[in-house]
């Protein structure tokens, strides 16, 4: 496995996989890996010759007042876990070879018929880093196929979105979430949990899948399910930025098809979400 930092190196690799006929996935992360991340690399591996795991904790989609300085960073761990999954290359910049002329100011993507409401409204400016640093990504990387998470599902329709808008061709894959034996959707930032709001954390979960389960049952009172999930949460010790019940396609208003339940909650210092797809 090789570790690269420049993008010219980067290039110079890949450039010789294409060469030589080879597929090329990547799998972007910011790092402090978990088995949620690695069922991503698993997947990669699947559906490509060859697997990128970028890891780059990306400051231009924390919010000001956001954790970029106390997010976790463990490159070391990270790296051995890595070594052991058949990743072929680790591309880990730093901030001024992604950024080279700084952070504020310069080209910048939105996908904006996603990214102002449900996370995008509690993180302002959240989506466009994100957007910005996928195109980046795939703009240095070129992959045939990029993997991502459904825990992050506002993030996973933000970059459809992207790929589509811009006519990148990458396929882009999501992987179902990896959750704890409680249900709790592993996340680096669980990590800021303490004993206590760690077990009262899984209540998320377990809304999200009430909700789903009356939904199940024909229940169409879909205010009257987020306020009394909402409000349950709070009961719970939760401080939540919202629960909604989403079209899964575009997260509009709900009709026949596939639903997604999604929630943003803080629980302490961490802010936790989570989502259920029912599918129609
Ligand atoms: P990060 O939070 O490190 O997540 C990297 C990828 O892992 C994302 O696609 C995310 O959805 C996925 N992931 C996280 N927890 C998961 C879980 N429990 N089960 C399955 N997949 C999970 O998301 C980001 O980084 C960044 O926004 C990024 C896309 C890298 C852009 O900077």
């Amino acid at each position: 496995m090789q570790c690269i930092s420049k993008i010219t190196a980067l290039r110079e690799l890949v450039t010789e996989w294409r060469n030589a006929g080879q597929s090329i996935a990547l799998v972007p992360t910011m790092g402090n890996l978990h088995s949620g991340h690695l069922a991503l690399v698993e997947r990669a591996q699947e559906a490509a010759d060859r697997t990128i795991v970028s890891i780059f904790v990306n400051p231009t989609q924390f919010v000001a007042g956001e954790d970029y300085k106390e997010y976790p960073r463990t490159f070391d761990e990270d790296i051995e876990k890595l070594s052991t999954w058949r990743t072929d290359l680790v591309f880990h910049p730093e901030v001024e070879e992604v950024y080279p002329k700084g952070l504020h100011g310069k080209t910048c993507v939105t996908v904006p018929e996603l990214d102002n409401f449900l996370c995008g409204a509690f993180r302002p400016g959240h989506f466009a880093g994100v957007a910005t640093v996928v195109t980046k990504l795939f703009n240095i990387v070129q992959p045939d196929i990029a993997i991502f998470g459904e825990k992050d599902y506002q993030q996973l329709l933000v970059i459809r979105q992207l790929v589509t808008d811009l006519c990148f061709p990458v396929d882009v894959i999501g992987v179902p979430t990896i959750r704890e034996e409680d249900g709790l959707a592993l996340s680096s930032r669980n990590e800021y949990l303490s004993a206590n709001e760690r077990k009262a954390a899984l209540l998320l979960y377990r809304t999200l899948m009430g909700i789903a389960d009356a939904i199940d049952k024909d229940e169409r009172d879909f205010i009257t399910l987020e306020q009394q999930a909402t409000e349950s949460l709070i009961k719970a010790g939760f401080r939540p930025d919202y629960v909604k019940i989403c079209n899964a396609d575009n997260l509009g208003k709900p009709g026949t098809g596939d639903m997604v339940v999604l929630a943003a909650a803080w629980l302490g210092k961490a802010r936790l979400i989570d989502n259920v797809i029912i599918r129609r």
